[in-house]
């Protein structure tokens, strides 16, 4: 299990590559969702989401242990990520993407030098191949969420909001393999166990949901718009944080998915990924059955195919 001292230390080992992301408020959300409602804004981060405090929280580490090249699987912004770190640190990197990446992923991953590879739908594919070509190669592998150096950068996110918001009741983290959830678990666990830490799945990538009912890792073919939650299984190394910390998990059908991105779009001007819309959506169809409270919504990331916008389209309200 990473500790809240793997966090702080993540903290100051990426603090030179990943921005501090502002909060953003909208008082008609919060009027809709019957709470006050601040968003973690890491759309607004270097590369687009998240993703990239884990990976160069993994890659630095690399680096000062010699590693000269990384390869890893990602079904997008993990491989944005790892491309933008690694190219920063003068070392190649092959990205191993599934065959239905948005183009706009793949195009930042090219932008930043990174090598790409495209390997089947599932992450039970992707993942193997990455770390095969990392083995032949003389490479590190960079785990996209099971990994004590990525969850404990993810984490930051979770010291920078307490760090921004006073008085908070609950947090809501969307999950795809739980590496930002863990991180975020062990951060506010470990310095305010009252805050709620509620994660968020869609009804059709329910894998976490699912191991958490059998207390045991289970799988479940994602189907979601939702593409950066679309990972089958929790990870070996994320689940037992959920399993010690979380407070709840809630589930956002597609619909929902749809209105709460359209809201952000046409209300707040921000343009988040359906996988950031997940906490939104979670808010406004009142999942969290909570009134007036002071609730964060961590808006993971905003790289969207412009060509797919009318997909995520909902009613708005
Ligand atoms: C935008 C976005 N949000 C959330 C997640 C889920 O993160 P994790 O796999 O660490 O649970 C991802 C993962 O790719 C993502 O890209």
């Amino acid at each position: 299990m990473i500790t809240l001292k793997d966090v702080q230390d993540a903290e100051e080992r990426i603090r030179h590559i990943a921005h501090v992301t502002p909060i953003l408020q909208s008082g008609q959300l919060s009027k809709l969702c019957g709470n006050h409602l601040f968003l973690k804004s890491e759309h607004l981060q270097k590369t687009g989401s998240f993703k990239i405090r884990g990976a160069s929280n993994k890659v630095i580490n690399a680096v000062e242990n010699g590693g000269k090249y990384v390869t890893t699987a990602s079904s997008g912004n993990h491989g944005q990520a790892v491309s933008y770190v690694a190219n920063n640190y003068g070392i190649p990197a092959t990205i191993v993407v599934p065959e239905n990446v948005s183009a706009c992923k793949v195009n930042a991953i090219r932008a930043y030098n990174g090598k790409v590879e495209v390997c089947g739908t599932t992450s039970k594919e992707r993942l193997p191949r990455a770390q095969a070509i990392a083995n032949k190669e003389n490479g590190v592998y960079i785990p996209p969420y099971d990994d004590p150096f990525v969850m404990a950068g993810q984490g930051t996110v979770g010291l920078e909001i307490l760090n921004q918001v006073e008085n908070i009741d609950a947090i809501i983290v969307p999950i795809g393999g739980g590496g930002l959830i863990s991180g975020i678990l062990t951060a506010i666990k470990e310095t305010n166990p009252k805050i709620k830490v509620i994660g968020v799945e869609p009804y059709s990538a329910k894998d976490t949901y699912l191991s958490l009912q059998n207390k045991k890792i289970t799988a479940f073919p994602a189907t979601t718009i939702a593409d950066g939650l679309r990972t089958s299984q929790p990870g070996d190394l994320t689940f037992p944080v959920l399993m010690k910390y979380l407070d709840d998990l809630v589930l956002v059908s597609e619909e929902e998915i749809r209105q709460a991105f359209s809201f952000v779009m046409e209300r707040m001007k921000q343009l988040i990924e359906p996988s950031s819309a997940t906490t939104i959506a979670a808010a406004m169809f009142n999942k969290l059955n909570v009134q007036d409270k002071n609730i964060v919504t961590v808006i993971s990331g905003g790289n969207v195919d412009l060509g797919k916008i009318h997909q995520y389209i909902g009613n708005t309200m």
